[in-house]
Formats: C-alpha cells, sequence, structure tokens
C-alpha cells in the first residue's frame, strides 16, 4: 500500500495519505442542525488524509431527505464547527459537501417554507422514505424561474462561505447522483428554453457559474466538485453517450481554467473510459476516484497514474481506523446497511476499532 497510505501534496492539497472518505448521508442530524455525535463519527475517521462530509443543503429547499444538515444559519455553522474542531485536533482535512437534492425530495422531508425545485417541473419515479408519512413517491418539483435559479447560486456562495466560517478546509459540489446540479446536466431532466437549457454549455451553466462566484468568493483552491458520468440512479435516464461524454470533457476543461482544487468521479455500471481519460487529461488539478474500489484496485489505480487519491465509502462508514487496518492488513469489520439512515449511535459511532497489537 506504497501510494495509498503516503502523503500527498499538490496545489493547496497537503493530505496525511491518499484515501478519501467518500461522502455519506448518514441522517442523524436531528432538525438539519449538526450535533456532538456527528462529530464523534467524523473525529474517528480523521486518519483518512481527507473526509468529505455526507451532503448538506445550502438551503432549506435541498433538504429532500430526513436528518440530513443543512449549511445556512448560524446554529449548523455552530454545529459543524464542532466536527471540524475536533477532525483538525487529530490532524485530519475536511470538506463540506453541498448536497441540493433538487427533485429527489419529499415535501413531508422539509421544513416549514421550503418548496421542492428542479430545474423543470420533471417528477422523479420512485419512492423515498419520510419520518412522517413513510415510503412516498417523489414530490413533483416546480420549475425555476430565473430568479429562482439566482436565488440558488447564492444560496450555494452563502452556503459555502458559511462552511469556510465553520472550520472547514474547503467544500465540494456534489454535481452527481441525480440532485438538483445533474438535473440540469441531464436533459431528461432539464427542458428549459432560456440559457440554462438546451445546449451542453447551457445546460452546464449553472455549475459553473456556481463555481465561479465561489471561487470569488472562498478561493478556488478550496472547490471540489463530484460527478457520475453514465450514472442512472435517482431516475437520472441515460441520454446519447457522445453526448454524455462531451458534457464531462467540457466541463473539466472549465473547471481546469477556474483551477478549482479537485474533481471527483463516482464511478459505476456503464461509465466509459474514454470519459474517464478526457476528464484527467483535460483537468490539471487533483483526481479522486470512487466506487467500488479494495485496496488493491485502488494500488493499481494509482500506480498508473489513473487517478490521485481514491475515495471509499463503505468501508470507511464500517471501520473508523480503515487506513490503519490497510497498513496492518487487518480484518475489516462489514458495513450494517440497516442503521445507515436511522437516528442515533447505533451503526454509526459504534464500529469497533482494532484493538493495540
Ligand atoms: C450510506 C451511504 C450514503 C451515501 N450518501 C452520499 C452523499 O451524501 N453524497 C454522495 O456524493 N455520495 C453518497 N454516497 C455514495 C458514496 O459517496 C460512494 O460513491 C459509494 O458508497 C461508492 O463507494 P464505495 O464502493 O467505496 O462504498 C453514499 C453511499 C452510502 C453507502
Amino acid at each position: 500500500m506504497n501510494h495509498l497510505l503516503s502523503q500527498y501534496i499538490k496545489g493547496s492539497l497537503s493530505l496525511n495519505n491518499h484515501l478519501v472518505m467518500a461522502p455519506m448521508t448518514r441522517s442523524r442530524a436531528i432538525n438539519n442542525i449538526p450535533n456532538a455525535l456527528m462529530a464523534e463519527y467524523y473525529a474517528q475517521r480523521s486518519g483518512a488524509g481527507l473526509i468529505i462530509t455526507e451532503g448538506t443543503s445550502p438551503t432549506k429547499d435541498g433538504l429532500g431527505y430526513c436528518r440530513i444538515p443543512g449549511m445556512y444559519s448560524q446554529e449548523q455553522i455552530d454545529g459543524w464547527r464542532l466536527t471540524t474542531d475536533a477532525v483538525h485536533k487529530k490532524g485530519g482535512k475536511i470538506f463540506l459537501q453541498l448536497m441540493h437534492t433538487g427533485r429527489i425530495s419529499h415535501i413531508a422531508n422539509m421544513p416549514e417554507g421550503a418548496k421542492v425545485i428542479g430545474a423543470s417541473n420533471i417528477k422523479a419515479a420512485g419512492q423515498m422514505y419520510t419520518d412522517v408519512i413513510g415510503m412516498q413517491e417523489h414530490s413533483e418539483p416546480e420549475a425555476l424561474t430565473s430568479e429562482g435559479i439566482q436565488e440558488a447560486i447564492d444560496g450555494y456562495v452563502l452556503a459555502s462561505e458559511n462552511a469556510i466560517r465553520a472550520g472547514f478546509d474547503g467544500v465540494e459540489l456534489h454535481g452527481a447522483n441525480g440532485y438538483l446540479i445533474e438535473q440540469f446536466l441531464n436533459p431528461n431532466t432539464n427542458n428549459r428554453t432560456d440559457v440554462f437549457g438546451g445546449s451542453i454549455e447551457n445546460r452546464a451553466s449553472f455549475v459553473l457559474q456556481i463555481a465561479e462566484k465561489m471561487a470569488d468568493a472562498i478561493g478556488k483552491e478550496k472547490i471540489g466538485a463530484k460527478f457520475s458520468p453514465y450514472s442512472t440512479f435517482n431516475d437520472m435516464q441515460a441520454y446519447d453517450k457522445d453526448e454524455v461524454h462531451q458534457t464531462y470533457a467540457y466541463l473539466a476543461e472549465k473547471l481546469n481554467d477556474l483551477d478549482i482544487a479537485y474533481i471527483h468521479l463516482g464511478l459505476g455500471p456503464g461509465v466509459q473510459q474514454k470519459t474517464l481519460n478526457v476528464i484527467r487529461t483535460n483537468f490539471t488539478g487533483t483526481l479522486i476516484l470512487n466506487g467500488g474500489f479494495t485496496p488493491e484496485s485502488a494500488e493499481i489505480t494509482l500506480t498508473n497514474n489513473a487517478a490521485d487519491l481514491i475515495a471509499f465509502g463503505r468501508s470507511y462508514l464500517a471501520n473508523p481506523d480503515y487506513e490503519r487496518r490497510l497498513g496492518k492488513d487487518a480484518p475489516l469489520n462489514s458495513a450494517d446497511f440497516n442503521n445507515f439512515y436511522t437516528a442515533g449511535k447505533e451503526g454509526y459511532t459504534d464500529y469497533p476499532f482494532l484493538q493495540n497489537n
């Protein structure tokens, strides 16, 4: 594990190792406010070179799931400060993932006054869990007006400033997995006829405007972006493969011009190697790959220079001391799927650490 466990320094990123803890929603933020239990969970995992937090909503309207945190109020800033302090105290680095759920939402999960919105008023197929009334179909989103788009963009920028106030080392824009940013990118969820719909450039302008304004507000070196090309998760319908390829080639080029810290790709079935290659070529900053990696496949990927860092989701969820276990070739805990999204510490902060030996 020579590469994985060695220090990583590039641009402004200086990390203790090449392991990233992937962003994972855990639904422990009662009333959407981060708390001491969450700080304990992240502190336990601070041996990762970089932690990316669970998806955190920039505004009230992005709180589609139960008990996910936000980053738009002073209480949320103060709550997140517990986590950043705890992680930094242990020598870790931590970025906040900004996730606006858009149409992947149900009104019963959201606070008073919040609306389910989308690039267009196209409802997502399928159901989601609500604490109040159990499984429900997704709510139909309202198409954002031009002013609504500007408000959403401003919400991301303010949330990024709040993240820095709360002590985060940076923020990651969640442009993957079918949430609001991808709802703009994918032509099947974006039938707008204004400057945010139609061409690849127009559909990409939502995320690019956010990234540009965030760079002005907090500094380009504190920004990362996650994408999941070819993914159909959350009812993202597949579209023309050449167009998908060109979309991500274009995003990589533009984010390279902007010189952000990293691009993070969630890999899944159907992803095309040539698209990964063009992103690697067009973007000269840090590239993080994620999705189904084992320590062995991660090491090979780093050796081949196909990525700079590897993010692990479920492995970090179940193994708070994952990097230590890799170093000792120790057995791994398996993940307790039943408690991924339940409230409380069970299946959250009670995974055993390796005994001292
Ligand atoms: C419980 C759970 C919650 C997740 N929540 C998020 C999230 O909030 N944001 C995100 O970008 N990805 C999320 N993911 C996806 C992970 O970041 C990662 O892409 C996925 O687990 C695949 O990596 P792995 O094979 O190493 O687990 C989640 C995954 C799991 C298992």
